[in-house]
């Protein structure tokens, strides 16, 4: 399939995880593909690693820096002539019960996730607008309705629901949708971070009893950066083997 060929998709924590699962896969379509990441030695291999008939870009980027952010979408469209899709992947997590959370905590998750996604959005609005033409797609979590432990990324990953359903109000008359992922239990180095026993036991949870692969995500993201889904914006797409759905008795 080449059904991204000719379209130009931007994606922040593009070096491993989620963020490499669909740049590998856009790319696969055809896509020009830019990754932004702060981490910039996994950053190179992950360029090395993903098979590309267009171009491809691997651009230092820290989104919690908004002039950096500016920067690196104006060197995108300016190298790649436009910016179709922009994925707010970069998140992190620092985990702890809500009496423990220190401010830096707090500030550094909400920085990267929610900050990080605004000041992506804001800076692709103009080129998007100029073409009539953009994809949105930023990064929530199952977590946004609330989770034990997990404060700061439960209100930046609920702060992103917000921040998408917003960003399609504002974007729809230009044809620019806005879109968000909820994935449940991913295998990713984020995930592999957890609590072993913790991991277990949620898993346990999963009424499709297994965890998802980054593949799955990527499928996800591909459906909704398409042409085809023109129509869909302001949603919450879980994709988490059921695992929101509520209790799973067995
Ligand atoms: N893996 C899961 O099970 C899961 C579940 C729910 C939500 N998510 C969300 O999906 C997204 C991707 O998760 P993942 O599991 O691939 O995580 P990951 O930790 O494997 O990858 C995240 C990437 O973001 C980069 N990053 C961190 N801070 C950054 C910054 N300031 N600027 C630019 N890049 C930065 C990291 O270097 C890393 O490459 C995150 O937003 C995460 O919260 C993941």
């Amino acid at each position: 399939m080449n059904r991204y060929h000719g379209r130009v998709v931007a994606i922040t924590g593009g070096a491993q995880g989620l963020g490499l699962a669909m740049a590998t896969r856009f790319a696969a379509e055809g896509a020009a593909v830019a990754l932004a990441d702060v981490n910039d030695r996994v950053l190179a291999d992950a360029a090395e690693t993903i098979p590309h008939d267009a171009e491809l870009r691997a651009d230092v980027v820290d989104v919690t820096d908004s002039a950096r952010v500016d920067a690196w979408i104006a060197e995108v469209t300016g190298t790649l002539g436009r910016l179709d899709v922009l994925v707010n992947n970069a998140g992190i997590i620092r985990d702890n019960r809500v009496e423990d959370i220190t401010d830096d905590d707090w500030h550094a998750v909400l920085g990267v996730s929610l900050t990080g996604g605004f000041h992506c959005a804001r800076a692709a609005f103009g080129p998007m607008k100029r073409q009539g033409y953009g994809r949105i797609i930023s990064f929530s979590s199952m977590s946004w309705r609330g989770n034990f432990g997990q404060a700061n990324y439960v209100a930046a990953k609920a702060g992103i629901v917000g921040l998408t359903r917003t960003l399609a109000l504002e974007g729809a008359r230009h044809g620019i949708t806005a879109n968000a992922i909820a994935p449940g239990l991913i295998e990713t180095p984020m995930l592999a971070s957890m609590n072993g026993a913790a991991r277990d036991k949620l898993t346990g949870k999963v009424p499709m009893r297994h965890t998802g692969r980054p593949e799955d995500i990527a499928e996800a993201a591909a459906f909704l950066a398409s042409e085809a889904a023109g129509y869909v914006t302001g949603v919450v797409l879980d994709v988490d083997g059921g695992l929101s759905i509520g209790s799973s008795i067995r």
